[in-house]
């Protein structure tokens, strides 16, 4: 009598096994011109700290990276040491930006395998990387436009990053600016790409669509796109795709696709538990943010209702809030952070809110197109 229950109870479990269980985002990798400057930015505007270095002084004549760190958030900035290398054709075509969404994983051969088999394009064989601290197993995928997802294996690895880097110790170190962790990172896809990406990532990576914007959501007078949330069966990793969709003018994603030169990383969402301390500090060292009008603020509380937080602190620094039916987010967005419109960044701080801002994406779609329109590009 009970053996049919078993099975049956056998099969559910196997139905709602994670095939890729993710840890969350292990580092996120930058192609850049220059890395040594780059991770000069990070430090001095963002608050990161020197933690690993891997150059021609370590035995790696190709190229150069610089590993950043602030509490669970790890940046490396890569750059090639001569025209000849691939990654020098990268920046040549997509100027600054993220190659590399880099997910922490229980066992990175099996993570490979499992994406491989339900049809990935690989990127990076398992490969195994040892020294005397230890061992990290890395392979890699490809997802949108040049973008790769590697899996890292770190769990018997305890050196500063990983094999390859040495410890980077410097004089100078700001202080931090209370950056955590990565909440979400958003991809911009081409034109009617959307789906295909979504697909990828529920059929290849086992993620949820959970949230969907069409274009009556995000749209104003002149710009629209559509945006898909996936995450992954434990909420750890989250990435947006958006695509743009038709309007009068041209939106910020045709902007974006123009000046990469095709699909990439948008933005990273980087989740602080204090903005108002977070952008304070930022905007002091020099990070710039889009304004919203004033005008904002004078009917903001009707919207979402009580908050905790001092009103007039977040109209001063232009930090947006939204709510949704577990609480309300507080978040704000930079400029883009190279001369071409392309990557910026979100700082977020979520008060029980898991949703994106909805409420907010016309005031600030309003903000990015007049920066479009005096770059001359709306
Ligand atoms: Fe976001």
């Amino acid at each position: 009598m009970s053996f049919p229950i078993k099975e049956k109870a056998g099969m559910a479990n196997a139905a709602v096994q994670d095939f890729l269980p993710l840890e969350g985002t292990d580092y996120v990798e930058f192609y850049v011109g220059n890395a040594k400057q780059a991770a000069h930015y990070y430090k001095t505007a963002f608050g990161f700290q020197s933690a690993a270095y891997s150059g021609p002084e370590t035995g790696n004549h190709d190229t150069a990276s610089y590993v950043v760190q602030q509490n669970k958030l790890t940046f490396v900035l890569t750059t090639p040491l001569k025209s000849s290398h691939s990654i020098a054709q990268h920046i040549f075509k997509h100027g600054d930006g993220i190659k590399a969404l880099s997910l922490r994983v229980p066992d990175a051969t099996d993570a490979w395998q499992q994406t491989m088999q339900r049809g990935a394009t690989s990127y990076m064989e398992p490969t195994i990387l040892t020294d005397k601290d230890g061992v990290v197993v890395i392979s890699g995928i490809h997802t949108y436009g040049d973008t790769v997802h590697f899996f890292i294996e770190r769990k018997n690895y305890r050196g500063a990053f990983m094999p390859g880097y040495v410890e980077w110790r410097t004089h100078y170190n700001p202080t931090d600016t209370g950056l955590l962790y990565v909440d979400h990172c958003v991809g911009n896809v081409g034109w009617n790409q959307m789906n295909k990406w979504v697909a990828f990532y529920e059929n290849i990576m086992g993620f949820r669509n959970i949230l969907t914007f069409d274009d009556t959501d995000i749209s104003t007078e002149y710009s629209a796109l559509m945006s898909k949330v996936m995450s992954n069966g434990n909420g750890f990793v989250k990435f947006p795709i958006n695509e743009p969709a038709k309007g009068k003018k041209k939106s910020q994603v045709e902007e974006y696709l123009e000046f990469y030169d095709g699909e990439g990383v948008q933005h990273v969402a980087l989740a602080t538990n204090n903005i108002i301390e977070t952008v304070t500090a930022l905007q002091n060292r020099g990070v710039e943010f889009l304004k919203v009008p004033a005008s904002y603020y004078e009917t903001v509380l009707e919207r979402v209702g009580h908050i905790q937080e001092d009103l007039a602190a977040l109209r001063e620094l232009g930090i947006l809030i939204d709510r949704d039916d577990e609480g309300y987010l507080l978040q704000i967005f930079t400029k883009p952070e190279e001369d071409r419109p392309t990557l910026f960044f979100e700082i977020i701080q979520r008060r029980g809110a898991k949703s994106f801002g909805k409420g907010n994406f016309k005031a600030l779609f309003e903000a990015i197109e007049r920066e479009q329109a005096l770059r001359g590009n709306l």
